[in-house]
């Protein structure tokens, strides 16, 4: 990682941190940028993005995804849209905003991150400025502030979590929880990052992660780029690793958390976690604090997403299955919070009991 600072100017808080490892998404005052993922790593695409209706598309096709980085994108959207209109005066504009928040709410429903983001949008909205200029302004600055925040966040995650990492262990992930899910140092791969900064030197494994291959195409990607030794799996290899004590500590990423620790994060993971309690091997999940939402008492709240039946039919576009077979495809699982041995966020990782540990985080705000 450089030594260059990141700042915004108009931010009262400022936020000095080293450059991240990867740069996922940024605004250039006018449009928002974003590395297209679904090109990677084949391709290193820039997108520009100027609407509320293509910012919601790029987060559908999973040309941006991991939960904090669909919220940032999201904010930003709610952004474009009223630049939109601004030469039709406030009452357009703010319509205009509000719309595409509906839109944007529909764009994936678990990811707790994507209604963090939007609602703190709609507060600023509802509270700004009676000006086209100044209602601009804000909305810039609170989607700014979210893209901060995040970064400050995985920065902090990677900090707390380094602890965990000990010279010569070999680490398990799942699905992308680095740079790219977020914006810029990640959840999970933070902790790597951090550690390897550190001089400590491991050994990741990479889930490959199907039906859309996020470990394979973007894990193995950062790590590559970052210099941390990797080897890549097949999802269903995890079990044979931990039975040959292959694997010292599992750290995943999270969609969103309930008051009780139940996660919801990639699909495989909820295995994972039973695979490591069997064979008594630490798993943490990697989060911050605007992945949790604690006003859902348990997982059984969290919606799950179901995707496209082409994901499982073929792979890189290439179909694998007989034409009309049928096929199921869920986005994500939910860890019991009983099989978490820790959460890793920016205040701090978190212990069980969940409901007592958790519910003390927020009660402090
Ligand atoms: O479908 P995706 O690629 O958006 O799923 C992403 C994950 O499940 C990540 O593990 C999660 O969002 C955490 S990212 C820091």
């Amino acid at each position: 990682m450089g030594k260059n600072i990141v700042q915004s100017k108009r931010l009262r808080v400022k936020v000095a941190l080293p450059e991240p490892p990867v740069r996922t998404l940024w605004w250039d005052g006018k449009e928002l940028c974003l590395l297209d993922q679904r090109v990677l790593p084949g391709r290193e695409r820039v997108l520009r993005l100027k609407t509320a209706a293509s910012v919601y598309q790029a987060i559908r096709s999973l040309q941006v995804r991991g939960a904090p980085a669909i919220g940032v994108t999201a904010a930003f959207g709610v952004a474009l849209e009223a630049r939109r209109f601004k030469s039709q005066g406030v009452k357009v504009m703010r319509r205009k905003a509000e719309q595409a928040i509906e839109l944007l709410e529909k764009a994936r429903p678990t990811a707790y991150n994507l209604f963090f983001a939007l609602n703190r949008m709609k507060e600023v909205l509802s509270n700004s400025e009676r000006t086209p200029e100044k209602i601009m302004t804000a909305l810039v600055s609170e989607a700014e502030k979210i893209y901060l925040e995040d970064l400050r966040s995985g920065w902090e995650i990677g900090l707390w979590g380094k602890s965990l990492v000990k010279p010569g262990m070999n680490i398990l992930t799942h699905c992308n929880a680095g740079g790219l899910a977020t914006s810029g140092f990640g959840t999970a791969l933070a902790i790597c990052y951090a550690a390897w900064n550190d001089g400590i030197r491991f050994h990741v494994y990479v889930d490959e992660t199907r039906p859309v291959l996020q470990g394979a195409r973007l894990t193995a990607y950062e790590l590559q780029k970052a210099g941390i030794p990797c080897t890549l799996i097949c999802d269903n290899m995890a079990a044979f690793l931990m039975s040959e004590r292959k694997v010292d500590l599992v750290v995943v990423g999270a969609d969103r958390i309930a008051a009780n620790g139940d996660t919801a994060n990639k699909i495989g993971t909820y295995g994972l976690a039973v695979l490591s309690r069997w064979h008594q091997i630490p798993f943490y999940v990697a989060a911050p604090l605007s992945t949790f939402h604690p006003e859902i008492a348990t997982g059984l709240a969290i919606p799950i997403e179901e995707r496209d039946p082409d994901e499982v039919t073929t792979i890189t576009g290439k179909r694998v299955a007989p034409k009309g077979v049928k096929v199921y495809n869920p986005a994500f699982d939910v860890t019991p919070g009983r099989l978490i041995t820790g959460f890793i966020t920016e205040r701090g990782i978190i212990r069980p009991p969940y409901p007592r540990s958790l519910s003390a985080i927020f009660r402090k705000g």
